[in-house]
């Protein structure tokens, strides 16, 4: 519950740890100020009101006995800035409203006239807004006096309220300019490490703010580079290795030659042109892997270029118009065709979907091939791996196809899974690509 209501970005949490003290703190002053300040300095005005009236009454009625009502009317008027007015044409005195929670003149007055004020009145705060009108019935007479409003209100609450509101908002305004460049380097490593997670690793950012949050950018491009440094490592040695072989495979191949051709060597032969092609495919893809440029380009373009080349025609393509994908072109043109090229050959027909979600590229590929069972989903990723090898023996088969599609999409910060066609029959591949 609480946590729904939270922001969930940091800089929402910091900026409401500091405005939520800040707000309280309000509340606090705020109440106090109304209870113990603003309502009693209130309370005393409408107080000397009612004994200002209730003076005038005192006298009112002698003045009257002598006619000379009028002369303590102008008098009491001039004194009091209080308007009063014999109300010759209303007979009867209107019941007072109930007060509503935020009319709170209304509340006061009625509450102390009640209290301090034996005749009955009715009171109206908005017939001559900004003064208030108070009738009462005396002597069946109704007298109206018309008070300005400022009477009965402390003025030294509005500078008070702009003191305590004002300052504060300004504070929370620096605490958000000031927040918002402390989160900021945050924001950059978090983007540096997407990044790299998506296989940019050209990515360099600039180490800032805070000691905590600069160290940590420090041991996140040291790790970078360490990460780096041990691919290409790896990279390398198997490539040197790779290449090695090559020269005795080759002397090998032309002992064997020599040999004659006796059926003996037939299958030592085969073996050789096997080692072969595992070592040019491997070569092939390490040497082009990490040398690209990210790119922008239309996925629909490549897909149909590897529709319209491949040598099987039983495959369909379903792909958004305008699908812009960012990443390492041929790696990506690789991983596609070397999926395609597995689908139609174990399948005969090949169906290919492409679309955008959220935030990522989805591509399945699906055959209506044998599939692969569950328990070998995971293996057919190893390098090298097949599911029966007895199945193609003499195929161009090396086994790698699939664990370069791997290493293709970790290299983007996607992910590959290998699921049953849903139309029962077949392998689906399911590609996903953050961008
Ligand atoms: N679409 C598919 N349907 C059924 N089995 C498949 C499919 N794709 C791959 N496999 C199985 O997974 C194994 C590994 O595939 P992978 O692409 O890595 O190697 P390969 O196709 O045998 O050789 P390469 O791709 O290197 O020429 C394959 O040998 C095959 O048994
Ligand atoms: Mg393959």
């Amino acid at each position: 519950m609480l946590r729904k209501i939270l922001p969930r970005s940091l800089f929402g949490r910091a900026l409401l740890i500091v405005i939520l003290p800040v707000i309280l703190a309000q509340i606090v002053v705020g109440t106090v100020f109304y209870d113990s300040i603003w309502y009693k300095a209130n309370r005393n005005l409408v107080r000397s009101l009612i004994g200002e009236i209730n003076n005038f009454f005192a006298t009112y009625p002698e003045y009257q006995k002598i006619k000379k009502a009028d002369e303590l009317i102008q008098i009491f008027q001039s004194k009091n800035q209080i308007t009063i007015n014999i109300k010759k044409n209303i007979k009867e005195l209107p019941k007072n409203k109930e007060p509503g929670l935020e009319e709170f003149y209304d509340k006061l007055i009625i509450a102390e006239f009640t209290k301090g004020f034996t005749y009955p009145f009715y009171q109206n705060t908005e017939i001559y807004n900004p003064s208030i009108q108070i009738l009462v019935s005396f002597n069946n007479e109704i007298i109206e006096f018309i008070v300005p409003k400022d009477k009965i209100r402390g003025t030294s609450a509005f500078v008070f309220l702009f003191w305590i509101v004002v300052p504060s908002l300004l504070f929370i305004f620096i605490s958000i300019l000031f927040l918002r460049n402390q989160i900021r380097p945050i924001i950059h490593l978090s983007e540096a490490a997407e990044k790299f997670g998506k296989g940019q690793y050209d990515h360099d950012f600039r180490t800032s703010g805070a000691l905590e949050i600069r160290k940590a950018s420090i041991e996140f491009e040291k790790m970078k580079r360490r990460i780096l440094k041990h691919i290409s490592q790896r990279t390398a040695m198997l490539s040197g290795i790779s290449h090695d072989l090559k020269t005795p495979l080759t002397r090998m191949k032309l002992e064997l030659e020599l040999l004659g051709k006796d059926s003996k060597f037939q299958a030592l032969k085969e073996d050789i042109v096997e080692m072969e092609k595992m070592i040019s495919e491997y070569l092939d893809f390490a040497s082009n892997q990490y040398l690209q440029p990210i790119e922008k380009f239309n996925l629909i373009d490549l897909l149909n270029n590897l529709v319209s080349k491949s040598f099987k025609k039983n495959i369909t393509l379903k792909c958004q118009k305008n699908l812009i994908f960012s990443g390492r072109k041929n790696l990506i043109r690789r991983c596609i065709a070397n999926i395609i090229n597995n689908a139609q050959k174990y399948g005969t027909t090949v169906l290919i979907n492409a679309k955008k979600s959220q935030k990522n590229i989805i591509i399945t590929i699906d055959d209506d091939g044998p599939g692969i069972k569950d328990e070998q989903k995971e293996k057919v990723f190893r390098p090298f791996y097949r599911v029966d090898k007895s199945r193609n023996l003499n195929d161009a088969n090396v086994g790698l196809g699939l664990s370069i599609v791997e290493d293709i999409v970790n290299s983007h910060g996607g992910t590959v899974k290998l699921l049953d066609n849903p139309k029962g029959k077949g392998l689906r591949v399911f590609l996903s690509f953050p961008q």
